[in-house]
């Protein structure tokens, strides 16, 4: 019973996590003209990316995705961006050399601002103000009057992320994803790491298979493809007076995709049953993603499925578990039993970040990196338990060489989380951390591969 379906039909549902505005003159006027802005990504490119994520729920690639936790207009700089995109880079030579499959590459990046909070209000001393919600919602500083949600931010996150965008795109196409370069910069790294032995055989042998091709005539100069790569951007649709007016109606097909991004997703606290969020994603024609979380349960999942996808249309979906570590193994068997049972196509992707938060004694929220690991393990060891594909990676992670998760080969401690905790929310894998989880997701996905050739 395919309910009518239009851009504003979610304002008639049950929204949580959206700001009370207290001007609604002046949300009016910004989203108006939002919607005369020209979208920032075109339908045929949201598309291509349900192709690639299509055989990513086939088996034949492999999602990663990555980037802020929030982004935020204080660390909007080029270098940041450029920082960011060149460990996702990194990280997928890695994982295709691994797997030799194909890797689909999707950025937290160009539009991701809005955050859904555990509590509607913060206590700092005895005052209680509302919660930060996001750079595109209100501010971070604890004054009354920047924790005053204003429409106008709507307007300057879409600024920052067209530009964003714009730099991503020329990255992506203009010759600075060269091959060559990106495994040049691995090695580099590598050299001033303390666990460059442990990955040198990885690293090596990509090299080692670069040199081959060159000698085969094999380069970026005569590859163009060698030298650019694909990426696409994605948020959590969070805000919707954002989203609804970035949602137009596509030319070609007459079908509405939301603009804003390549790839959309719903919060784990905004995915229930007759949500306003489920109702808005459930008429874009974009690939999206659903936070699963363990209140989530298998019945109320194959639902949702057939909500958001009742043509199930493979690569329309991704469902990104986030149990914690010492959750995952109990919970995902049933989620993944019960799609496949009902033959939904869906890609399956881990969020190792989300359930494995904790806090430090010295009040900093952190993520300890052997938790994150433990997490991915555990989902590629149900996965290969249950005959499915470990589909994907969803991180919160940066470019930069912060102190936000503890762990990892270069060990951040606890004492150390004061010396360059940048985060606007949650805590992120630096650059260092990133690359060490690359190099152990392309251990379990090339055993996956073997297995899979084993049993072929
Ligand atoms: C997030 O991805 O930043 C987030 C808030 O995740 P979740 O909805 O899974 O809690
Ligand atoms: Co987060």
């Amino acid at each position: 019973m395919a309910m009518s379906w239009a851009p504003d039909s979610w304002t008639k549902a049950e929204a949580r996590q959206l700001p009370d505005y207290p001007d609604t003159g002046a949300l009016a006027a910004a989203t108006h003209r939002l919607a005369t802005f020209p979208p920032l990504v075109f339908a045929g490119e949201a598309r291509n990316l349900t192709a690639d994520l299509a055989k990513v729920a086939e088996g034949k690639a492999f999602l990663l995705q990555g980037g802020d936790c929030a982004e935020s207009f204080a660390e909007f700089h080029a270098n940041n961006i450029r920082d960011t995109f060149r460990v996702i880079l990194q990280m997928a030579v890695v994982l295709t050399f691994a797997s030799k499959l194909p890797v689909v590459k999707v950025g937290r990046m160009a539009g991701q601002f809005a955050k859904p909070r555990s509590t509607p209000t913060e206590v700092v001393d005895g005052v209680e103000l509302p919660s930060y919600r996001g750079d595109n919602v209100n501010d971070i500083a604890f004054t009354p009057e920047s924790r005053l949600p204003d429409p106008e931010r709507m307007v300057r996150a879409y600024a920052q992320s067209a530009a964003t965008l714009n730099l991503l795109r020329a990255f992506a196409q203009g010759g600075y994803a060269n091959l060559h370069q990106v495994h040049r910069w691995t090695h580099d790294f590598m050299g001033r790491s303390p666990w460059a032995k442990k990955y040198a055989e990885t690293a090596d042998r990509i090299g080692e298979a670069l040199d081959f091709m060159e000698a085969c005539g094999i380069s970026p100069d005569t590859v163009p493809q060698l030298s650019q790569t694909t990426f696409y951007t994605s948020h959590e649709a969070l805000l919707l007076p954002f989203e609804q007016a970035l949602t137009r109606q596509d030319s070609l097909t007459g079908d509405w995709y939301d603009t804003s991004a390549h790839f959309l997703w719903i919060g784990d606290r905004t995915r229930f049953e007759g949500s306003a969020h489920v109702e808005f994603l459930r008429g874009i024609g974009n690939p999206i993603g659903v936070k699963c979380g363990p209140s989530l349960d298998p019945d109320a999942l194959l639902r949702m499925l057939d909500t958001l996808n009742p043509g199930r249309v493979p690569g329309r979906m991704t469902l990104i578990t986030r149990y914690g570590y010492d959750k995952i193994e109990a919970h995902l068997p049933r989620l993944v039993r019960a799609v496949t049972r009902e033959g939904h196509p869906v890609v399956w992707s881990c969020d190792p970040m989300h359930g494995n938060t904790v806090k430090a004694a010295s009040g900093y929220k952190t993520r300890p990196f052997d938790r994150i690991l433990a997490e991915v393990r555990g989902f590629f060891a149900v996965h290969r338990a249950e005959g499915t594909h470990a589909g994907g990676i969803h991180a919160e992670m940066t470019g930069q060489n912060v102190t936000e998760c503890t762990g990892g080969a270069i060990d951040v401690t606890e004492q150390s989380l004061a010396d360059r905790y940048h985060t606007h929310c949650d805590p992120r894998l630096n650059a260092g951390q990133s690359l060490e989880l690359a190099f152990l997701l392309a251990e379990m996905l090339n055993a996956e591969m073997a297995e899979r050739r084993k049993a072929a």
